[in-house]
């Protein structure tokens, strides 16, 4: 499984990035907003980030007709050439998503929350499927099962017909709160995790790790 930092804060980017273990980075309207980031500064933003991760950045488009998301899409895919341009699951978006993959940019499709969702995204020619746990759970249903099923539908099937270059298409088990979550979508085969840094930090930490290493930091006092 890899890993991909969720978020839009270059400092974070650059500490996780640091860790050795950011094969990416996702971000989206809301994670762009909560830094303060402005619409005027979006590109050099994304640019930024670009620079920062050795692997996929995702950049979203917020536009709602086919057409924009293309242009839209086109405009982030020219920040860099390892800009991934996010695409809602939608009828527009999988318009976009068809005609953006024919022009080599790869899409990661995402708000993603059901098999046939997933399975219309895939032959429209997505990169990357991004099914939500989080939001998923808020509503009282089983986002780790939803994943689980997507992996194994998307299984299933050979989609390298309708991917750039019969590339693999990979899933981004997204909106992700808790190392539970990732360890769940690890046994269940999901490509990659992206996760906030409060969860890549949790995912480190064990108090037996911690215990350990008390035992044996006082232990080592004593051979002074
Ligand atoms: C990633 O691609 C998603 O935008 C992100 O994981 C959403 O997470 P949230 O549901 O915690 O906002």
């Amino acid at each position: 499984m890899k890993f991909f930092l969720d978020t839009a804060d270059l400092a974070e980017i650059e500490e996780a990035a640091s860790w050795g273990a950011i094969a990416g980075v996702t971000t989206n309207p809301t994670l762009y907003a909560k830094i303060g980031g402005k619409l005027s500064d979006f590109h050099n933003h994304i640019k930024r980030i670009c620079e920062l991760v050795d692997g996929p950045v995702s950049a979203e488009s917020v536009a709602m007709e086919r057409n924009e998301i293309v242009r839209d899409g086109l405009e982030l895919a020219a920040i860099a050439p390892n800009v991934v341009v996010k695409v809602p699951t939608m009828v527009e978006g999988l318009a976009a998503t068809k005609e953006l993959a024919a022009h080599g940019v790869p899409v990661n499709m995402t708000l993603c929350f059901s098999v046939p969702q997933a399975l219309l995204a895939a032959r429209a020619g997505a990169r990357y499927i991004s099914p939500f746990i989080g939001r998923f759970d808020d509503i009282s249903d089983d986002g780790l099962a939803q994943v689980e099923s997507i992996v194994e539908a998307l299984g299933n099937y050979d989609f390298s017909e309708s991917t750039v270059n019969g590339e693999r298409i990979e899933v981004i088990a997204a909106s992700v709160r808790s190392a539970h979550h990732v360890t769940q979508c690890a046994l269940m085969g999901a490509d990659i995790a992206t996760v906030p840094v409060g969860v890549l930090k949790k995912m480190v930490q064990h108090p037996l790790t911690d215990a350990g290493l008390e035992s044996f930091m006082k232990d080592w006092e004593k051979v002074q």
